[in-house]
């Protein structure tokens, strides 16, 4: 396994392998790598001839008062698991690397960036979006594949590979969960004990809705405030969000028909903010 933290040593590489005819699929991650990230590499790697991975904690997506500082590193941690998982090149690149003095360029992708996780992380997407626009640059994969627990962030990604005419396939994958449900997380190493049973809630609040819409419920708000209440009189998680939309390009509802995507955001203990999302067909 090779590791590659320069930028023109990347694109020379890839252009080697492109030369060859090689096939190329990227899996951008911001490391403290789980199972959640192996399962990607796991669709990724029968999909391409040599699988690349970036590890990179990209700091324009983050605010002012988010986790940037304290976001989990383990690189050594993370190469071993890239070994086991076949990975054939890490890309991890410095901050200076990938944002030197005097950088001005970003991506935004409007409307889909300003709603749900948007609205409380008012720059987040375009930071996502540049990051993942300047590693599609740098590793030029044919395919990349992406988790479906930041399911806004996979929508976004299509939108910008769409509109900018990106020559890259993205592939989108089922979320991984623990066995009691909680979807994984680098971020879950936060969690104090407590915190952890808080968090469950999320998805048995997820699960419940389900369960009334598989019972013949179909009004939104009803749905919504059910799911309020089961996170609400079990935990002390203040709720960012509770949304149900269109699974499809991320639109209001009129009415709960189709494929939908019911998606919540919670804060649990003092800033740690989790999110989990199911769709399902009505
Ligand atoms: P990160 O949170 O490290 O996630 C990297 C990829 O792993 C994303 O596509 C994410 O959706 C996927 N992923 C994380 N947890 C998952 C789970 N439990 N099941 C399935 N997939 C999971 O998302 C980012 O990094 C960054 O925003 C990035 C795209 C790398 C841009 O900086």
């Amino acid at each position: 396994m090779e590791i590659i933290k320069t930028i023109p040593d990347m694109q020379k590489r890839a252009n080697e392998l492109r030369n060859e005819g090689k096939r190329i699929g990227l899996v951008p991650t911001m490391g403290a790598l789980h199972e959640g990230h192996i399962s990607l590499f796991k669709i990724a790697r029968p999909l391409c001839d040599v699988l690349i991975t970036s590890i990179f904690v990209n700091p324009t997506q983050f605010g002012e008062n988010e986790d940037l500082e304290i976001y989990p590193r383990d690189f050594e941690g993370d190469e071993k698991k890239c070994k086991s998982a076949g990975v054939d090149i890490i890309f991890y690149p410095s901050t200076d690397e990938m944002y030197p003095e005097g950088y001005t360029t970003f991506v935004e992708v409007k409307g889909l960036s300003e709603i749900m996780c948007g609205r409380t992380r008012p720059n987040h997407f375009r930071g996502v979006a540049t990051v993942v626009a300047k590693l599609f640059n740098i590793v030029k994969p044919h395919l990349s594949v992406f988790g479906n627990k930041d399911y806004q962030q996979a929508v976004i990604i299509e939108k910008m590979v769409e509109d900018l005419n990106f020559d890259v396939e993205i592939i989108r994958a089922p979320i991984v969960r623990e066995s009691d449900g909680l979807a994984m997380s680098s971020r879950n190493a936060y969690l104090k004990d407590d915190e952890r049973r808080q968090a469950l809630y999320i998805y048995r609040a997820l699960k419940r809705a389900e369960e009334i819409i598989k019972g013949g419920e179909r009004d939104i708000d009803v749905i919504i405030e059910e799911i309020r209440e089961t996170i609400e009189s079990n935990s002390d998680m203040k709720i960012d969000y509770i949304e149900i939309r269109d699974a499809g390009n991320l639109g209001e509802l009129e009415v709960l028909e189709g494929e939908i995507l019911i998606s919540i955001a919670c804060f649990v203990g003092e800033k740690t903010r989790l999110i989990d999302n199911i769709t399902l067909r009505v």
